[in-house]
C-alpha cells in the first residue's frame, strides 16, 4: 500500500510538471457538495451509477470492466488521494485506463467539490443519495416542461420560444409573444397559460391550457419558458 501510495504520489509529481498550467481551470467559487453533486450527476454517474454504486450504464455493457463501486473501492481513500485520482485518473499507475483523468475538464471549483462529494457519499450516504436524487428529480421537471413546450407552444412561440413558430406567419398584431423577452412574474405565466389571454385582456389567440395540461405539467412548462429568457 505504501508503495502504491508512493508511486503514485511520484508519478502524480512528474506529471504535475506538464499539466500544471491546465488543471483545474480558474473558477473562485467556493467549492461545495452541492457543486459537487451536480459534477458527479454529470460527469461521474455514467460510469460510477447514479448513486455511486457502480450501477452505470457503461460497466454494465463492457465485460470485465473493473469495479467502479465507490462504497467498495479502495484505492482512494483521503480526500487527496480521491482528488489525485479525479485529476490524473488512469495515469497512475494504480489506476486502470477507464477511469478517465478529469483535471482538464473540470474548474478547480468542480474537481474540489466533486473530491468533497466522494467523502460524503462515503460518509453520510443516506443524505448524499438524496441530494443526487433532488437533482434527477429537477432534470426530469426541466424535461417534462420541454416535452410540453414542444408539443404544444412551439407551433406559434417557435423552438427557441423567440415568437417565430409556424403560426407566426399568421398570426399579427400581436405576433405570438417573444417569451426570450418575457419579464414577467411566474404567478402571471401560469395564469395566462391556464386561462388564455383573453381573460388578462391580451390577444385571444395565446390559447387557454388549463384542461389540457395536469398541474405538474404547467408548473414544469413555467419553468422552462423561464429558462430560455435571455
Ligand atoms: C468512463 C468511466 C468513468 C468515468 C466517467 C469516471 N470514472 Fe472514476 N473510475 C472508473 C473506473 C473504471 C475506476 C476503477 C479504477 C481502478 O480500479 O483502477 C474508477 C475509479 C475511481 C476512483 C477510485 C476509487 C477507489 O477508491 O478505488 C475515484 C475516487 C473515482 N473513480 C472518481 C470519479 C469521479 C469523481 C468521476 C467524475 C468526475 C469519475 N470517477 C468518472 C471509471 C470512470
Ligand atoms: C396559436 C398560437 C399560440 C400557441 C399554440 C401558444 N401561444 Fe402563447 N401566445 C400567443 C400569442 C399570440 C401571444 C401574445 C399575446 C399578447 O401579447 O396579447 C402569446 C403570449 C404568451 C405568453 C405571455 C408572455 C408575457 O410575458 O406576457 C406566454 C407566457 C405564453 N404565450 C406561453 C405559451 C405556452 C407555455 C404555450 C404552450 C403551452 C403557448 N403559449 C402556446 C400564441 C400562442
Amino acid at each position: 500500500m505504501r508503495n502504491l501510495l508512493l508511486s503514485s504520489a511520484l508519478i502524480a509529481y512528474s506529471l504535475l510538471g506538464m499539466a500544471h498550467a491546465s488543471i483545474g481551470l480558474k473558477d473562485d467559487t467556493t467549492p461545495s457538495l452541492d457543486i459537487g453533486a451536480e459534477v458527479f450527476n454529470q460527469r461521474c454517474s455514467l460510469c460510477h451509477g447514479s448513486q455511486g454504486m457502480g450501477e452505470g450504464k457503461i460497466p454494465l455493457k463492457i465485460p470485465d470492466y473493473p469495479d467502479t463501486n465507490l462504497f467498495t473501492a479502495q484505492k482512494a481513500s483521503t480526500k487527496e488521494e480521491i482528488y489525485n485520482t479525479v485529476v490524473y485518473g488512469s495515469m497512475l499507475e494504480n489506476i486502470n485506463q477507464y477511469m478517465p483523468p478529469m483535471g482538464n475538464e473540470l474548474t478547480w471549483t468542480e474537481l474540489e467539490s466533486v473530491s468533497l462529494f466522494i467523502g460524503f457519499l462515503r460518509n453520510e450516504p443516506k443524505q448524499a443519495i438524496a441530494k443526487l436524487s433532488d437533482l434527477d428529480q429537477q432534470s426530469s421537471f426541466i424535461t417534462l416542461g420541454k416535452d410540453v413546450f414542444e408539443a404544444r407552444c412551439v407551433l406559434c412561440h417557435g423552438k427557441n420560444g423567440l415568437g417565430d413558430g409556424r403560426m407566426a406567419k399568421i398570426i399579427k398584431s400581436p405576433p405570438p409573444f417573444n417569451l426570450t423577452k418575457s419579464r414577467a412574474p411566474a404567478a402571471y405565466l401560469k395564469r395566462i397559460i391556464e386561462e388564455g389571454g383573453q381573460p388578462l385582456g391580451r390577444s385571444p389567440q395565446m390559447p387557454p391550457w388549463g384542461e389540457q395540461l395536469s398541474a405538474d405539467e404547467l408548473n414544469a412548462v413555467v419553468e422552462y419558458i423561464i429558462s430560455l429568457r435571455d
